[in-house]
């Protein structure tokens, strides 16, 4: 969501680029621009420029540009709002509220009453299971037998779904049912769309408290063994409120022990044995893989490790594989533990605390294996550690990971562990970890054809050609106009995507009889990157004396534009096979258009 263009133009209108550059860079006047050195690259001789009159900057070295509100993003590192901000702050200028859209407003409306439905859910199942019926008297007899006890289980406010196929719609009969069925809590009958019932019937309810303490949904498991016909778990759909992706269960209780280290577990009964040992820091993936979105969360609760203690079987092994890197993407440390190593006959963390207690839990965390080791031990599965063969493979898968690491005394850990699982010396290890490190895919620039001097001179006249043309349309709607009603040029013939953007915008404003300063279009974009190349557009623009001047520069730019991509088209496969195309591209390449404006 943005500021309206109004807003954004009159924040950066009342802060003059040259008073708020001098504040970070000397600045001295010349020929007109100010010049300065750069603080975006190292350099001894200026070449950073400001023109007052455009109220734009550019480096002529590192060929960073853009407006007062570019420079402040690159020079604070902040985005686009928060460099917004600053300035209005600098110009004492009170922002307006953000306007939201109609169906963003719609969105939010329908997020609220979504969560609102669910908090009464929430009480209502919640009630439910203090009651005196048989039906609550068994679920607290589950819950005893599963060793939470009641404290727990109202700490993190479980309940118990009723029987009836309306238990929930009927206490919330005073909203629609597509509502209640909107917030996942009822489901449209698959026949008569007119009727609904309750989405869950008779099962332990866990609800889903977000980080703003909003319940977004629940977890609801059926009693005891149950019947085979049915899911051991229903969950909440997603909907507007939840995404499963963006929810830990229990983080709204783990965060608030402020430890770094969280321990990250599977089920919900996971997590809710784990508090009750003692293990507050413990949370619950929801039945999805470990994604970005979770890291997101963790270190927003100010978690930089964590314990991953998933369930010991196959799955949980392969859940570890995949969390792996979008916790290391996210800086997050990470330590692995497979209980089921260490009791067979536990394939939880609830079934491992029920049979050993919490001191001997504390004790297996205290030793647990960080991520490079587990790996290093699946590798070692993998191959037949017998054979010379299996055991030089297995070196070099090893060594392959350990490339990876960014600390030389972690690597230095692993290698000698490496070095007595295969019996292969430490050295010969390192020199198979520089290797891989040599072997590494490193970002290539982005290949270039070989171009002539000749070739280069000519794609600079090309680009030089662009940035003309759209200077020109952009500062002159009638210019524009004019181009877009002739149809000499479409978006693609101006080849890279900001260029074609630039031309659909000035397009667009040509509809309106709109035209655009410097300033205007560059903040027409948030992301700082692209203003640099929308600068070049402007930094050394001609200026037109008469309309015959403007005439004469739109037809030759976009001949040279034009041409310059049938040429490109000429060389292309498919118009060497086709007669047609080459003889329509021919006419073009000959014939000076003639616009007029
Ligand atoms: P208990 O058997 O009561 O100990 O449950 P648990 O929490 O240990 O669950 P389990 O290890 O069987 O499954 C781990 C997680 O996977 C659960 O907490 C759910 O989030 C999810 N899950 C398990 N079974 C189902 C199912 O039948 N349907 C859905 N949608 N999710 C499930
Ligand atoms: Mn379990």
């Amino acid at each position: 969501m943005r500021y309206p263009e109004e807003v954004i133009q009159e924040v950066i209108g009342q802060n003059d680029i040259v008073d708020v550059v001098s504040g970070y860079v000397a600045l001295s006047p010349r020929a007109g621009n100010h010049f300065g050195i750069c603080p975006f690259h190292g350099e001894k001789t200026p070449s950073f420029s400001v023109n007052q009159s455009k109220q734009i900057f550019y480096c002529f070295g590192c060929h960073t540009g853009g407006s007062v509100l570019t420079f402040i993003m690159k020079i604070e590192n902040l985005d686009f709002l928060d460099a917004l901000k600053l300035l209005a702050d600098r110009a004492r200028y009170r922002l307006p509220e953000k306007e939201e859209s109609a169906s963003a407003k719609e969105q939010r409306a329908s997020r609220e009453l979504s969560a609102e439905l669910n908090k009464r859910a929430a009480r209502f199942y919640h009630d439910h299971l203090y009651g005196n019926t048989l039906d609550a008297q068994n679920a607290r007899q589950y819950l005893e037998e599963r060793g939470i006890h009641p404290t727990l289980a109202k700490r993190f406010g479980l309940g118990l779904s009723p029987t009836a196929w309306d238990g929930l719609l009927s206490h919330l009969s005073d909203t629609l049912p597509e509502h209640v069925a909107a917030a996942g809590l009822a489901t449209q009958n698959r026949k008569d769309a007119t009727r609904y019932y309750d989405r869950f019937r008779s099962r332990l309810m866990f609800p889903i408290i977000d980080t703003r303490n909003r319940v977004v949904g629940f977890g609801g498991r059926i009693m005891g063994e149950g019947d085979k016909q049915e899911a051991k778990y229903v969950n909440t759909p997603e909907t507007a409120l939840f995404h499963k992706s963006d929810n830990l269960y229990g983080l709204n209780l783990a965060r608030k022990t402020r430890k770094a280290e969280l321990i990250i577990v599977e089920g919900y009964m996971d997590v809710l044995a784990m508090h009750q040992w003692g293990f507050t820091n413990t949370v619950g993936v929801l039945g999805t893989a470990l994604n970005d979105s979770h890291v997101r969360l963790l270190k927003n609760a100010g978690c930089t490790s964590v314990v991953l203690m998933l369930d010991g079987d196959e799955a949980g092994v392969r859940a570890t594989l995949r969390a792996i890197p979008p916790l290391t993407k996210g800086g997050i440390r990470i330590k692995t533990l497979n209980i089921t190593e260490y009791d067979p006959g536990a394939k939880d963390p609830d079934e491992y605390l029920q049979r050993h207690g919490a001191a001997s839990l504390t004790e297996l965390l205290r030793n647990a294996k960080s991520h490079i080791a587990f790996q290093v031990e699946l590798y070692k599965d993998k191959h037949d550690m017998d054979t010379i063969d299996g055991r030089v493979s297995f070196t070099q898968e090893a060594a392959k990971l350990l490339s990876t690491l960014p600390s030389a005394i972690e690597t230095e850990a692993h290698v000698s562990e490496i070095s007595k699982i295969s019996d292969i010396s430490e050295s010969a290890i390192h020199t198979e970890i520089n290797k891989q490190k040599g072997n590494a895919p490193m970002i290539l620039p982005t290949t270039r054809r070989r171009t002539s001097a000749a070739g280069r001179g000519q794609e600079r006249s090309i680009k030089k050609a662009k940035e003309t043309l759209l200077h020109l349309i952009l500062t002159h709607h009638a210019a524009a106009a004019a181009l877009e009603k002739s149809g000499y040029l479409s978006a693609r013939e101006m080849g890279n995507g900001i260029y074609t953007e630039l031309l659909e915008l000035a397009f667009n404003n040509a509809k309106q009889g709109k035209q655009m300063n410097p300033v205007d279009v560059i903040s027409a974009f948030e992301s700082g990157d692209l203003h640099h190349a929308i600068t070049e557009v402007f930094i050394d623009s001609p200026e037109y004396e008469t309309k015959a001047a403007i005439e004469k520069s739109l037809n030759e730019t976009a001949f040279i534009i034009k041409r310059a991509w049938a040429l490109h088209q000429m060389q292309s496969e498919d118009a060497k096979n086709c007669q047609e195309t080459l003889q329509s591209l021919g006419l073009m390449v000959r014939n000076m258009p003639s616009i007029s404006i």
